[in-house]
């Protein structure tokens, strides 16, 4: 039997978009308000404190910048696929986030005159991505974390792994999970449900992502009903570290790093000459790629040719003050001090554009849920995310989706009915069913073929024909994966139970984004078609929503809300 445990409001995930929710929430309820605060791992290890670079916003109207200028950006970088509403309420948000952080005593980097640095990031026509030198998603967190240490009106549920999201009559109902620690099996209820529990880049094996970034959120919203939007758009960072995936941040390249082949070329002048290596990620990624498999890039192991990020010029002074994470990488994981010697990169999966689909104000189709950060789709990214406006996404709709939620919690009277029938048949499936399986299949045999499928036929580039395979291979998976083996039937800290639980997360959406894929017979953004190589407008121009069915996804498209620019040829 599960045991209940009750809360006003709870937020699925303590990254950036969780933190934020929570502060934002205790604050409009004057800390009134239950807050369960539920996380698979230790609070300070969610994916956010990898964040390097920086986190965008219009700061400078007196040198230059316009709320105009980082919407223009921001939709001209999505490929046109933006809710343009949405651009336009970020890009006026996002400043006062900035100066909301340094008033909480984060420790942005400053200029000589003490006022908040900026550093250029790719598709941004002006500098400005605030920084707290290289590490800014670590500060941002300890910051966000410090500010939550006011109130105490929330309880920490770390290493706790969800397993469902109940809705009934159209409402949510709770979520049901068990402590890592000791197996225990719960349903947590709540009037409100915010989930922010990042997106889905360890689909692939070259990854930037934490192991720990498995989509659970996305996968059990997913499966209790809620459309999953735009999925098929994941984005490609273009520098990940050959061979182990670690993000090189794209501030090397905002404070003056070159790409070079193997021939010495600073190639990006072919492929985006006024923008060189500063153009929009999916630019680079595919000049990159075009590099590569032109025979221009350098031999890597395991197939994982690369390119060079050259810093050398730069100077062990710019690097030690504004890359010293960058440096510490190369050298812990590399052997390589990038003062003296180029860093060897490729594009590497970074970010899940798409997500739950949610209005412009995080609410999802459920009553009663959010969803906020990578996890929610309110279709601010569409096609292409600019670099520097994902940590600036959650602190958003992280203070948006807080404060919607709270007003739900505290103007709902009682609680919701737990619909015990549903609580105890997921316990059975998942200590009965999943714990018990005895098959031949070796999950991470299974996982590893995903992520080769992923990788290798999902990847930057794609054709109808690969995507096809990639979509029975992935069929294959899910109904090998009903043969699994769990080998570990313990209840403590199981975590070969957790493991195969995030692989069947990461099997339903593997389906769904390459069933997008597939389907979506043009490119743009992110999603390039050998096959389709143009943007279709006139075909395309549309939001793509999956829904759960027991044959796989259903597709359905939504309308793109164009208020601002018509879309046009994107140049760089
Ligand atoms: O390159 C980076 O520092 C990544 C930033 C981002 O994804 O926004």
């Amino acid at each position: 039997m599960a045991e209940v445990i009750t809360h006003d409001l709870i937020i699925l995930g303590s990254g950036l978009a969780g933190l934020r929710a929570a502060v934002e929430a205790s604050r409009v309820s004057s800390g009134r308000l239950n807050i369960g605060l539920v996380s698979k791992v230790q609070l300070m290890r969610s994916h956010s404190v990898c964040a390097e670079g920086g986190t965008a916003a219009m700061m400078r109207p007196e040198e230059g910048d316009s709320f105009e200028l980082h919407a223009w950006d921001t939709i001209k970088g999505s490929d046109f696929l933006a809710d343009q509403d949405v651009v336009d309420r970020f890009v006026h948000e996002m400043p006062s986030e900035i100066l909301q952080l340094d008033h909480w005593g984060i420790p942005w980097t400053r200029r000589e005159d003490g006022r908040i640095a900026q550093r250029p990031f790719g598709g941004h026509s002006f500098p400005r991505a605030v920084l707290a030198s290289d590490k800014t998603g670590f500060f941002e967190m300890q910051t966000l974390y410090d500010a939550l240490l006011r109130y105490s009106n929330f309880t920490r549920y770390d290493e706790f792994f969800v397993t469902s999201i109940i809705v009934e009559g159209g409402e949510f109902r709770c979520i049901t999970g068990f402590d890592i620690a000791t197996g225990k099996y719960y349903a947590l209820r709540g009037k409100a449900l915010n989930v922010a529990s990042g997106g889905a880049g360890t689909l692939y094996g070259f990854t930037t992502y934490s192991q720990t970034v498995t989509g659970d959120g996305l996968a059990l919203a997913y499966r209790a009903g809620l459309p999953l939007e735009d999925m098929e758009f994941l984005q490609f960072h273009p520098t990940g570290l050959v061979p182990s995936g670690i993000l090189i941040t794209e501030a090397c390249r905002g404070e003056g790093g070159y790409l070079v082949n193997s021939k010495g070329e600073r190639f990006m002048d072919k492929y985006a000459p006024a923008k060189m290596e500063l153009a929009p990620r999916d630019v680079i990624s595919r000049s990159m790629m075009t590099e590569i498999e032109a025979g221009r890039g350098f031999k890597g192991p395991g197939g994982l040719d690369f390119l060079h990020l050259d810093l050398t010029h730069l100077g062990a002074d710019k690097i030690n003050e504004r890359l010293p994470l960058i440096r510490e990488v190369c050298m812990d994981f590399n052997s390589l001090d990038p003062i003296s010697v180029p860093i060897p990169v490729r594009p590497v999966a970074h970010y899940s554009m798409g997500g739950i689909a949610t209005n412009i104000d995080g609410a999802t189709r459920v009553k009663g849920i959010w969803a906020s950060g990578e996890a929610g789709c309110e279709s601010l990214h569409g096609a292409n995310r600019l670099g520097s406006n994902s940590t600036a996404e959650c602190l958003v709709w992280g203070k948006i989706t807080g404060k919607e939620c709270a007003e739900h919690a505290m103007k709902t009277s009682g609680m919701p009915d737990i619909p015990q029938q549903r609580v105890e048949a997921e316990r059975k499936r998942v200590f009965e069913d999943v714990l018990k399986r005895d098959g031949r299949e070796n999950p991470y045999q299974l996982k590893k073929e995903l992520r080769e499928t992923m990788g290798k036929l999902v990847g930057v580039f794609r054709t109808g024909d690969e995507l096809k395979i990639a979509q029975s291979k992935v069929k294959e998976l899910k109904d090998r994966f009903e043969r699994v083996h769990v080998k570990d039937r313990s209840p403590n800290y199981n975590t070969n139970l957790v493991h195969v639980l995030e692989l069947e997360n990461l099997l339903d959406l593997a389906e769904v984004l390459v069933t997008g894929a597939l389907t979506r017979q043009e490119s743009r953004g992110g999603h390039a078609r050998r096959d389709f190589a143009a943007r279709d407008d006139e075909k395309w121009l549309k939001h793509t929503l999956a829904y759960w069915t027991p044959e796989g996804p259903r597709l359905e498209y939504g309308k793109v809300n164009i208020s601002m620019w018509k879309p046009v040829e994107r140049k760089y």
